[in-house]
């Protein structure tokens, strides 16, 4: 038999190479290659999409996805209205987090309306997921439970049983017979997600993949993972507190960045349908350094306090951290701060917090910090029943922020009475004639107009 050949796969980006290389020359990664053995069977990757002729877009049945609802209206948000028919979902997160208990609260929800559906597990047993089912009182009597890890096995039971949503937990523990590296390397991963793929594409099978995310957080295994799946999930949010954030990084059926907020009890996840009032801090009296957000969250607004704390430094480099927001943001808003407001914080530690533990990327959240910061700094609290919103550019403009209109009808919904907003987001007429709106053009005027409240 001919030696078979070896060939290095980046973990990053699938790229493969001949020779083991330091870093990636695709990505740039570094220590990204992994040693895999070449395979015959590539040319699967290629016919993930249903082959069909050449078509014009007029002439091109319009087939409706058949969304399935799984009957947890928080995950239904963030798929974009439910599952679909052929699908493939990928949802990574946090050992722990919730990922195994969401998915068999779904299949049972979906079993109980007459949904055939499969729960093929290689983590636990039938006995563990059926005592599970019973404690969260998710034991629909119809739910396939199947502890299988072997790719031909799942596939064939897959093609026979022909349910209408199958959940994988995880694609790392499945493998192929036909590769030789081990379950949970990047070659298994890939062919086996491919394969997967092919099969739901191909029989209509709604697909759920679980994914296990390395310690920096992405999905273990290769990006390629990523590309081939029509949606990627993640779980947020600390394992120590009891909320749990599903965000939507990739949809190819809905929006991205949707957020699907839910609190873990003794009884399994359940969804939080107005989540604004978690990521507000519980204290009664307002504090120095707190300041409201109303941040958009796919097409939802949520309220988020930001913290800071601004304390004198004794150390050369002060440090700047920066929990749930970008460091690299706050470096450049204390800059902006400086130059045109003329607050310096060179000599002091800053450090921010967004409570809750939610991830806010947005530049909305920049007047936020900045109020944050000042206010700590001077040791004055903000009013309580201030809200604010708005980009700061580097030369101290403040910019319009999408949906300004829906951010203060949900800071007026929850009974904030001022708000500091950018001039260009400023709602014509009166529908706003509860709450105190302060449109501003420059950060040295919100930062004045808070100093005089
Ligand atoms: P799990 O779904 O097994 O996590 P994953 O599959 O993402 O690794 O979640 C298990 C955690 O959730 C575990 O720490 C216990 C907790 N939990 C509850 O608090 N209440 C419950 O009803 C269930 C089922 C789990
Ligand atoms: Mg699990």
């Amino acid at each position: 038999m001919a030696k078979n050949k070896t060939q290095y796969v980046c973990n990053a980006c699938g790229a493969d190479f001949p020779k083991w290389q330091g870093q990636c020359p695709a990505c740039n990664e570094w220590n990204s290659l992994e040693e895999t053995i070449e395979q015959k069977t590539q040319h699967r990757y290629a016919s993930i999409a249903k082959t069909t002729p050449n078509q014009k877009l007029s002439e091109i049945a319009l087939e409706d996805f058949g969304r399935i609802s799984t009957g947890i209206s928080e995950f239904d948000r963030v798929l974009g209205g439910g599952l679909v028919d052929a699908g493939v979902v990928l949802i990574g997160g946090d050992p722990g987090i919730g990922k195994s208990t969401l998915l068999l609260q779904t299949l049972a929800n979906l079993s109980l309306e007459s949904i055939p559906v499969m729960y093929v597990s290689g983590e636990e047993s039938a006995a563990q997921i059926a005592l599970r089912a019973k404690r969260i009182d998710s034991d629909a009597p119809d739910l396939v439970v199947y502890p299988e890890i072997q790719l031909d096995k799942i596939l064939h039971s897959l093609e026979s049983a022909r349910p209408k949503v199958a959940v994988i937990d995880s694609i790392q523990t499945v493998y192929s017979d036909q590769l030789t590296s081990a379950p949970g390397s990047v070659a298994q991963v890939r062919e086996c997600a491919a394969q997967l793929t092919r099969l739901a594409k191909s029989t209509g099978i709604s697909l759920i993949l679980v994914g296990h995310v390395t310690k920096e957080g992405n999905i273990a295994g290769p990006r390629v993972l990523e590309h081939i799946v029509d949606t990627v999930l993640y779980f947020e949010g600390d394992t120590q507190s009891s909320f749990r954030l599903v965000r939507a990084i990739k949809n190819r059926f809905g929006a991205v960045n949707e957020l699907g907020v839910f609190a873990m009890t003794e009884k399994g996840l359940k969804g939080v349908n107005n989540p604004s009032a978690l990521f507000l801090s519980q204290s009664s009296d307002s504090v120095p350094g707190a300041c409201v957000l109303v941040t958009q969250e796919g097409s939802r607004p949520i309220l988020v306090e930001i913290q800071a704390l601004v304390d004198s430094s004794h150390i050369p480099n002060p440090r700047r951290l920066a929990v749930g927001l970008e460091q690299n943001r706050l470096a450049m808003l204390l800059a902006v701060m400086n130059r045109h407001a003329g607050i310096s914080c060179f000599d002091q530690d800053v450090f921010l917090n967004a409570v809750g533990g939610v991830k806010i990327s947005e530049p909305a959240a920049d007047l936020a910090v900045l109020l944050a910061i000042q206010s700590s700094l001077k040791n004055k609290a903000l009013p309580k029943d201030l809200v604010v919103f708005g980009e700061v550019g580097l030369a101290g403009e403040i910019r319009a922020c999408p949906r300004g209109q829906e951010r203060l009808r949900e800071a007026a919904k929850l009974g904030f009475k001022k708000a500091i907003i950018p001039k260009a987001n400023m709602p014509k007429g009166v529908q706003f004639d509860s709450m105190e709106i302060h449109a501003v053009e420059r950060i040295e005027v919100a930062l004045q107009l808070v100093r005089d409240f």
